[in-house]
């Protein structure tokens, strides 16, 4: 099974190179084929479900988008008061979030093109990571939260749940282009993670949108 350096290496030539077009578009407004619309859709919900774990009234908060991918949480985030820290792998998404947040709420993001865990990042009030921990092992997410926990109080994150039909469209290569070398997806549950990282997990709620099928969690350390 691939450590956590491996993963977040494919992860980041996923994202950088093979998929970037593709996340950008369905990051967009652009038209996408049915099925990406229902994963579209799903991962609206899943947005509101996890901005929904935090204070309506973010302004004062200091808040990580860990994994900011074209930064569509981190908008969010800032119009509502928050001071956020946008952080991914991907140095071309990175930049694709800069370029798109409205100018008037740059003032209150900084982006930075690296790890999530990186502890130069600072302190949070609470950390978001959506679906940025999927390709990760039971131990790796348990030493992420981990690290994610020693500097917030709340992380807020999600994971896919093993159904067939998610593991089969995945496999096949529906949701995403893909390739030998693009990270897996590692479906997992309350138990197994809990077992890695230890007390202070809840899941909150399942989204279940056509092919978008994703568990929110939340880690209080
Ligand atoms: C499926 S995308 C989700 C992006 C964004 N959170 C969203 O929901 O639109 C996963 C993102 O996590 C990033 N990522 C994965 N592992 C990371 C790590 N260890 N540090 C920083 N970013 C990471 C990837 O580069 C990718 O942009």
């Amino acid at each position: 099974m691939p450590n956590y350096a491996t993963t977040r290496d494919r992860v980041e030539t996923y994202f950088d190179r093979t998929a970037t077009k593709a996340w950008e578009r369905l990051t967009s407004d652009a038209p996408v084929s049915r099925i990406r619309q229902t994963v579209r859709e799903g991962r609206d919900r899943m947005r509101a479900l996890m901005l929904s774990r935090l204070p309506e009234d973010l302004r004062g908060a200091r808040v990580l988008d860990a994994g900011c991918g074209t930064g569509m949480m981190t908008e969010e985030l800032a119009r509502r008061g928050a001071t956020v820290v946008a952080a991914d792998i991907s140095p071309k998404l990175v930049q694709i979030a800069h370029d798109r947040l409205a100018p008037a709420l740059r003032p209150q993001v900084s982006f930075h093109a690296g790890d999530m865990t990186d502890p130069a990042l600072g302190e949070f009030d609470a950390v978001l990571a959506m679906d940025s921990l999927i390709y990760y092992n039971a131990e790796d997410i348990g030493r992420t939260l981990k690290a994610l926990g020693s500097r917030s109080g709340q992380v807020v994150f999600t994971v896919a749940p093993r159904t067939t039909l998610l593991m089969a469209m995945w496999h096949a290569g529906k949701l995403f282009p893909r390739n030998d070398r693009s990270p897996v997806m590692i479906p997992h549950g309350l138990k197994d993670l809990t077992r890695a990282t230890g007390p202070g997990l809840a899941k909150i709620d399942r989204v279940a949108r056509g092919f978008y099928i994703s568990d929110c969690m939340e880690y209080r350390p």
